[in-house]
């Protein structure tokens, strides 16, 4: 029995916080370790074109991603670790899926149908404005992500199941008029990962500006932890850790002791300016390791780098021959 082959790509765009390593990275990082799977993480660096025309900001985010899977020890020996633009043949098989690709299919998409919804409620007479093909054919660019390797489970977050089914179906289409060539992959949610709150109390996310990077030194990230919003219970108040983001980002890296532990604090009514120093220090102690690497890797960025073209050599030793069959199938070969 071959390893059931795990892959998944992280847009290259804003800074890495807690959120998406409690809900991304960390997962990732223990699927590299383990060898009864095959697994393939990359730089979806072609996605972040999609809503960014800010080449230095694109350039810097794919360098704090790579220093940040790396510096928490990421086994590239195990896993296949590249970047998206660096495998050509990508963006070729791409063109293949298009034309196996219904209209009516990314008409349904719910990016696409987020963004005329908005330009609607923003009274837009043109429901398309401002949306490029970029992000109207996108979900066919993540299935050649996905079918290029042909990867078993696609570890994602909800939003992006139906990107996952839509490679299934497009996929499937290809098999179809074409000869067995692809494996149908399946979203894999992990149900029991947490999504972690912001500053502000609602979900963690860059486009909410309510993040809390995973690298910042220590006095600023002391600084942000204080900013994250609690309610005006007293020192000696019993407060609830129930829906409290403090509590909660505690919760996503503590152990099961320290946690019952800290929920006896909870009832024990721990002043906020505590609980905050506690959290600051639990983090601060944690990150200080993968800190160190992660800035040592952000000063040398050419080590890094040379990673991610052995990366990309392990992933074209794969796309190279597989698209030279793809194009045969569906008769784009030699004349004789
Ligand atoms: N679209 C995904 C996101 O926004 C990133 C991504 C690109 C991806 N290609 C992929 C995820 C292939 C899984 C598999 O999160």
């Amino acid at each position: 029995m071959s390893k059931p082959r795990y892959l998944t790509g992280i847009t290259t765009s804003g800074t890495p916080h807690l959120g998406n390593y409690v809900g991304a990275i960390r997962p990732a990082i223990a699927s590299s370790q383990d060898d009864s799977i095959d697994s393939f993480y990359f730089l979806a660096d072609y996605h972040s074109l999609i809503k960014s025309y800010d080449a230095a900001a694109l350039k810097k985010s794919s360098k704090e991603i790579a220093a940040t899977f790396l510096a928490f020890g990421l086994n590239t020996d195990n896993a296949v670790f590249y970047r998206q633009s660096d495998i050509p043949e990508i963006p070729e098989l791409t063109w293949l899926l298009t034309c196996m690709a219904s209209k009516g299919l990314m008409n349904r998409s719910h990016a696409y149908k987020a963004a005329v919804a908005q330009n609607e409620e923003h009274g837009e007479r043109d429901p398309d404005k401002g949306i490029t093909m970029g992000l109207f054919s996108y979900p066919i660019l993540m299935a050649a992500d996905i079918l290029m390797f042909n990867a078993n489970k696609i570890p994602v977050g909800k939003d992006q199941i139906q990107h996952v089914e839509m490679a299934r179906d497009i996929g499937a289409r290809f098999n179809h008029h074409f000869g067995q060539h692809f494996v149908l992959p399946e979203a894999e949610v992990g149900e029991d990962v947490a999504v972690l709150n912001g500053l502000d109390g609602r979900k963690m996310s860059k486009s909410y500006g309510n993040t809390i990077p995973l690298f910042e030194p220590p006095k600023r990230l002391r600084k942000l932890i204080m900013k994250i919003k609690t309610n005006s219970l007293e020192p000696g108040d019993p407060k609830d850790p129930e829906g409290c983001t403090l509590f909660q980002i505690y919760q996503a890296f503590a152990t099961a002791e320290e946690t019952t532990a800290m929920r006896t604090n909870y009832a024990d009514g721990i002043a906020w300016g505590e609980a905050k120093q506690v959290l600051f220090e639990y983090l601060d102690n944690i990150l200080a390791e993968p800190r160190e690497k992660y800035n040592e890797l952000m000063a040398n960025p050419q080590k890094m780098e040379q990673r991610l073209l052995e990366g990309a050599e392990k992933a074209r030793a794969i796309s190279v021959p597989f698209l030279q069959d793809l194009r045969s199938s569906v008769g784009l070969s030699p004349l004789s």
